[in-house]
């Protein structure tokens, strides 16, 4: 029987992870679970840097951005030595159960608890929304309304400048957060990992484009495609036309999370505790149709996430 659980939250922050912890320790709470917080994600875990949770350090958290449990990228844990010594604390601190909310590389983390015996939860916390099994991660409609309220300001200077903008928007190899804001701002032209980046074909369109009367073009591109500030000069030599680059880098992450996520994040965190009360383990969450679902980390890590808005490029909506 699970008596006592712990929490983490590993590798980039998002926006709700708060709620989720509060959530968790809510639902434990009510069940006689008592609920460690571990603070710095893994290597916190390794240097057994644990605190413990209740209701009244977990108040007025739903509203904060970023992690009060804190993160960090620890590249170490994929070692085995390192997820032994992780199992070890646990069971020092008589953990019988850990949660993790992260994304891709926080999963590959809890994936090798679970192989190990440990009992294992993961809850996607990502802005990316990157990972598979589940329609949204916590922190990615709050990431999505930041770039879309930072675009709709970069439009007023763009237009009165008449000029063109490139934005660079966080995703990694996704290109979910790119895609949305680019229909949400109704932006020219939108550049996505998952499409074949064409130079030529672009500064092309843009010509075309400026041709048939535009005056201003936003050009939305997912991070880690091309060097954005190289990619405006190049435009604007070939245009004639000022171009700018903007990075909105880690803007992104952080702000308080949107009603979304909060919700979002507090059914998952409600969810993960009722697996675990289930002696249900070694499954991650996810929301499918609006119904919190979860899968085996194996599943989850094995196929990457299917794109939800792909018809819009299949079918030329926004063609390149
Ligand atoms: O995974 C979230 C994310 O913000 C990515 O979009 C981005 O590529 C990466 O993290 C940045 O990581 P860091 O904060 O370590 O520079």
């Amino acid at each position: 029987m699970i008596k006592k659980i712990a929490v983490l939250t590993s590798g980039g922050d998002s926006p709700g992870m708060n709620a989720a912890i509060k959530s968790i320790v809510q639902i434990s709470v009510k069940n006689k679970i008592k609920v460690s917080g571990i603070l710095d994600g893994y290597l916190g875990l390794c240097k057994n840097n644990i605190i413990e949770l209740n209701e009244s350090n977990v108040s007025n958290i739903i509203n904060q951005g970023g992690t009060i449990l804190r993160t960090a990228r620890y590249k170490n844990f994929c070692k085995k030595k390192e997820v032994k010594i992780a199992i070890k604390n646990m069971k020092k601190n008589n953990i019988d159960a850990l949660i993790v909310i992260g994304g891709n590389g926080t999963y590959i983390g809890a994936y090798k608890i679970h192989k190990m015996g440990f009992p294992c939860i993961g809850i996607p916390g990502t802005i990316d929304n990157d990972v598979s099994g589940t329609d949204y991660t916590i922190g990615y409609s709050t990431a999505l309304e930041t770039i879309v309220q930072s675009i709709d300001k970069l439009k007023d200077t763009t237009c009165s400048h008449q000029r063109i903008s490139i934005v660079e928007i966080m995703g990694r190899k996704c290109g979910d957060l790119t895609i949305s804001s680019s229909i949400a701002c109704s932006c020219e032209f939108f550049i996505i990992p998952e499409m074949l980046y064409d130079e030529k074909k672009l500064i092309y369109n843009i010509q075309n484009s400026i041709k048939k009367g535009k005056t201003h073009l936003i050009i939305v591109i997912t991070e880690k495609i091309c060097d954005v500030r190289k990619l405006a000069e190049k435009i604007e030599l070939k245009t004639k036309k000022e171009t700018r680059a903007t990075i909105l880098g880690h803007i992104q992450r952080g702000g308080a999370p949107v009603a979304f996520d909060r919700i979002l994040a507090s059914r998952m965190g409600f969810y993960s505790v009722q697996l675990l009360l289930n002696n249900k383990f070694g499954k991650c969450i996810g929301i499918k149709n609006n119904k919190i679902i979860d899968n085996n980390f194996s599943y989850a890590l094995k196929f990457f996430k299917k794109k939800s808005i792909k018809e819009l490029i299949t079918n030329n909506l926004y063609k390149l």
